[in-house]
């Protein structure tokens, strides 16, 4: 093993020699492995261990640490315990953790190209968006940060989002005047003022406490994060519409894979992409059990559109495409579309 390629720091890293320091400081080492030892894998993640992420983040770990048994060990930080996905964006960058699974919508600040994620309706399904991303200008998409230090290495889902707030939802006038926390995306701030409402962009971990004291009235999220954050106990009625897709990008440092020994990243790309496959079968699964848990639990209210008012939440919504569309590009928008397509025949 070439211990000693993997411990250098990245341009990237002694640029931002400061921040890098400090985190270092918090979770020790600045990325560097033991000159003898197996190589470390920080993985951190702001969902709770019952998600569609924090089950395929486990899965990874149990499966490199079973085929690379003492040559690589891989610590998983579930429920933002480590650090928030904005600080482990910077984290990866400076090389103070190895891997990063972080909602498409956070990659906004990095990249127009994944706003696609985050048009409403665009995605009717998870089964639409695996088309997407399998397609050429879909997993091109894997490349896209590489100059600023982040290579996709796969997409894992989480599911569709429904909108929770003290209304239901049915029409999306019922969303006029209400505060919505959104994830940090462009698309999602347009998407909530184009119904009336006032979006404030949130860390996931601080959303909770955010609905308790009425700091916002609203949210979006899918069935497995309201359940497993708790966010239903707090809601008194969550809509569900499908309007959007929630997924990840599982990434890592380019220089920290290229560092790899040729026989762990070929096997350690061989797991992330096995794994991929399965918790994309999960994440239906586990989704649906969360939307059944939150309506046996009888604390909030699940309500479902009828046809016509569902047209009437697309309609309502579209405008955000135009928006958009100059800074997602034609050419991606007609690759999802070609998607959603090719699923109707
Ligand atoms: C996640 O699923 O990783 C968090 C999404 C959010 O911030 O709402």
């Amino acid at each position: 093993m070439n211990s000693d390629k993997h411990t250098r720091f990245s341009p990237g890293c002694l640029h931002g020699a400061v921040i890098a320091f400090c985190i270092a400081l918090v979770i020790g080492g600045c990325g560097k492995q033991a000159d003898d030892g197996p190589i470390l894998i920080k993985f951190p993640h702001v969902t709770a261990p019952a998600t569609p992420k924090g089950q395929a983040a486990e899965r990874f770990k149990e499966i490199v640490e079973a085929r690379l048994a003492g040559r690589v060990v891989v610590e998983v930080y579930p429920s933002g315990q480590l650090m928030s996905d904005d600080d482990s964006l910077d984290a990866l960058v400076f090389g103070e953790v190895q891997m990063i699974a972080v909602s498409l919508s956070k990659l906004d600040r990095l990249t127009h190209r994944f706003q696609i994620f985050d048009l409403p309706f665009l995605f009717p399904d998870l089964a639409t968006v695996e088309r997407f991303q399998a397609s050429p200008e879909g997993s091109v998409l894997l490349d896209a940060m590489v100059d600023k230090g982040i290579l996709g290495l796969a997409f894992w889902h989480n599911g569709m989002k429904q909108f929770g707030g003290p209304v239901p939802m049915r029409s999306p006038m019922a969303a006029e005047g209400l505060k919505f926390r959104i994830m940090e995306s462009d698309v999602l701030q347009a998407q909530v003022l184009q119904i009336g409402g006032n979006p404030q962009k949130m860390a996931f971990g601080e959303v909770y406490q955010a609905l308790q004291t009425g700091a916002v009235d609203a949210q979006e999220n899918t069935w497995s994060n309201m359940y497993s954050s708790k966010f239903y106990e707090v809601q008194d009625y969550l809509t569900e519409t499908n309007h959007g897709y929630l997924g990840y990008l599982v990434a890592v440092n380019p220089d920290f894979w290229n560092s790899l020994p040729d026989d762990i990243r070929g096997e350690l790309d061989d797991i992330v992409k096995e794994v991929a496959a399965w918790a994309n079968e999960q994440s239906l699964i586990i989704d649906m059990e969360g939307r059944a848990k939150i309506i046996e639990s009888g604390v909030s209210e699940v309500v479902t559109l009828t046809p016509d008012e569902l047209t009437d939440w697309q309609d309502a919504m579209r405008p955000v495409w135009q928006k958009f569309e100059g800074n997602i590009g034609a050419e991606l928008i007609a690759a999802a579309l070609a998607a959603r397509q090719s699923g109707a025949n």
